[in-house]
């Protein structure tokens, strides 16, 4: 059984400080001019990973996929999409990154396969009630004729959430129609999973993130619930679809798995739920160990609302001696430059309306709103600058690191997301844009050939290229922050309290606190410029003229 790399540190607990920089394979890197990201441009890029000073990736799904969501649509758990490469190539990434120092974490989709999934297909041509088609979730439809759908739930992009097979049947799907539902309450589906754990964990894969971790188990008897019944009734124990308590076992044996390896693998679980006690209850070392922490994501960009998210959270994290993994972007999410240029839903605003907002400004055309259009990214800056001074780990997305925003103006026939298609949003292809690694070529240095969704012309001003050149820009300051960090942590006693953090009197609109070791963390959301208190400044967002902290600023100092 696989080791980690003698590169590494045997550290069982890298991933509760651990920055994670997560990468969508396909828009990162292309090393043969097909348009399309792949593990070789990847690999080609491990310098870059490393001096930005990051402790691991994290590689959204490279496995084969007709990309009917993004490759959350998987044909094979255990296999690398040959447009992106193959297993020898994920060996050589893993083992180039390995080298570097990172550790590497992939993505675990065990909701859904694709409806291209060798099982799937068996399922299709198998007779209703046969044992392929217990694999999924297969209902008769209702009505005469079973033509109607056994309920009216919908999919999460849109449109009925069941599909019919064409013999009075259909199968049920969360996601796209391309992604019917596994039946997790078959043991071959549990075991099958568990064998794709092993199969990454035995080629050296640090870690996993679990995609929808709160949808696996599911209680489907019949009367099935109206959409409208379902959607009053919140995630938990009663929901017939989400966060369900039988999911405890599920992960017990996955701890299992992770446990036999040394280091034991690392997990992280993507739940959106907003009961924090059900969402400790994957954060648990007997379950996954970590979630992430998705309340600062959809928080304006306002002292008391962060106040407000962070303290609770870390005293749950210490009552259950769990750690926090922080996230202001991902894939899914419009890249938080351009959110934080938004206007403000206020301190008293429902979190889940954030995504309601994005969306409405993406659709009206996103123009941003302020005629200072840097607010955002200052904003940006300060707020990456306040977590990576929190105790936990932090979760980056490609390209924040250079400030980009989300690209708003893309032609219809360029998008890709089924969002796009299946309902009246916008989707997430305007944060999914291959990175610019250099102000000219065809696509800026993403590869030899155009990418496959267009960038824009502003890409340039942000390549890698442009940015390595100047001590002020984004880039700069994310590696002198994360080099400060690293440097910080080190000085933690061991075992120590890297949970520690001790709140500090601020002016209003400010944030202060200290963390062990002497050092501490200023951050002005919205307050007028204020005098510096007396120390070393180890780091800071942007100017600090006079000093003294501009709004939408943080610094870092050693008093
Ligand atoms: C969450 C993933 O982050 C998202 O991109 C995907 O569309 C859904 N899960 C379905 O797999």
């Amino acid at each position: 059984m696989a080791t980690a790399s003698a590169s590494l540190p045997r550290d069982h607990d890298w991933w509760r400080t651990a920055v994670v920089y997560q990468i969508y394979p396909r828009s990162f890197a292309d090393s043969d001019g097909d348009g399309i990201g792949d593990l070789a441009g990847l690999t080609s890029r491990v310098g870059y990973l490393r001096r930005l000073g990051v402790d691991a990736v994290w590689l959204s799904p490279f496995y084969p996929s007709a990309l009917a969501d993004g490759g959350y649509d998987i044909d094979d758990h255990r296999a690398v999409d040959p447009r992106l490469g193959s297993l020898a190539d994920f060996d050589a990434m893993t083992a180039a990154l390995h080298e570097a120092g990172l550790r590497v974490i992939v993505d675990i989709v065990p909701n859904h396969s694709s409806n291209r999934h060798r099982w799937f297909l068996e399922a299709l041509a198998a007779a209703k009630g046969s044992p392929a088609r217990q694999r999924y979730i297969f209902r008769d439809g209702r009505g005469p004729d079973q033509s109607e759908p056994p309920n009216d739930w919908k999919g999460a992009f849109g449109g009925s959430a069941w599909e019919a097979v064409g013999d009075g049947q259909f199968y049920l799907h969360l996601f796209a129609p391309e992604q019917p539902d596994w039946n997790w309450d078959n043991p071959e589906v549990r075991a099958d999973h568990l064998e794709t754990l092993h199969f990454w964990a035995d080629r050296g894969v640090d870690g996993f993130r679990v995609d929808v971790a709160v949808a696996l188990a599911k209680d489907l008897s019949e009367p099935l619930l109206s959409a409208a019944e379902l959607a009053w009734r919140p995630a938990g124990p009663d929901h017939p679809l989400y966060d369900r308590d039988e999911l405890d076992e599920i992960y017990a044996q996955w701890r299992t798995v992770f446990n036999q390896y040394d280091p034991p693998r690392s997990a992280v679980g993507e739940a959106w739920l907003s009961d924090h006690d059900r969402l400790a209850r994957y954060a648990r070392p007997d379950s996954l160990g970590q979630v992430f922490d998705f309340d600062l994501l959809r928080a304006d960009f306002d002292a008391r609302a962060y106040r407000d998210r962070i303290a609770p959270a870390l005293a749950r994290a210490a009552h259950l001696g769990s750690s926090l993994t922080w996230v202001l972007s991902n894939h899914d999410v419009v890249r938080h430059a351009s959110r934080f240029g938004l206007p403000p839903l206020g301190p008293e605003a429902d979190n889940s309306k954030s995504e309601a907002r994005d969306a409405a400004w993406l659709k009206s055309g996103g123009q941003e709103p302020a005629e200072d259009t840097g607010l955002g990214l200052r904003r940006a800056r300060a707020a990456v600058g306040c977590l990576l001074a929190l105790p936990g780990s932090v979760c980056l997305y490609q390209g924040e690191e250079l400030g980009l925003r989300e690209v708003v103006d893309m032609p219809a026939e360029a998008r890709q997301d089924p969002i796009f298609f299946r309902s009246d949003g916008v989707g997430r292809d305007g944060c999914r844009v291959p990175l610019p690694w250099q102000a000219d070529g065809p696509s800026l240095g993403f590869g030899p050939g155009p990418a496959h969704l267009p960038q824009p012309d502003w890409f340039a001003d942000f390549a890698v290229t442009v940015e390595e050149a100047d001590p002020e820009s984004t880039l700069s300051f994310y590696r002198l922050a994360l080099a400060v960090r690293r440097h910080l942590l080190r000085q933690l006693p061991r075992p120590g309290d890297p949970m520690g953090l001790e709140w500090l009197r601020a002016p209003v609109g400010a944030l202060h606190f200290r963390r062990p070791g002497g050092w501490h963390c200023l951050v002005n959301f919205t307050a007028p410029p204020f005098p510096l208190p007396a120390g070393e400044v180890l780091t800071a967002s942007g100017p600090l003229p006079d000093d003294k902290l501009p709004e939408a600023t943080t610094v870092w100092l050693r008093s």
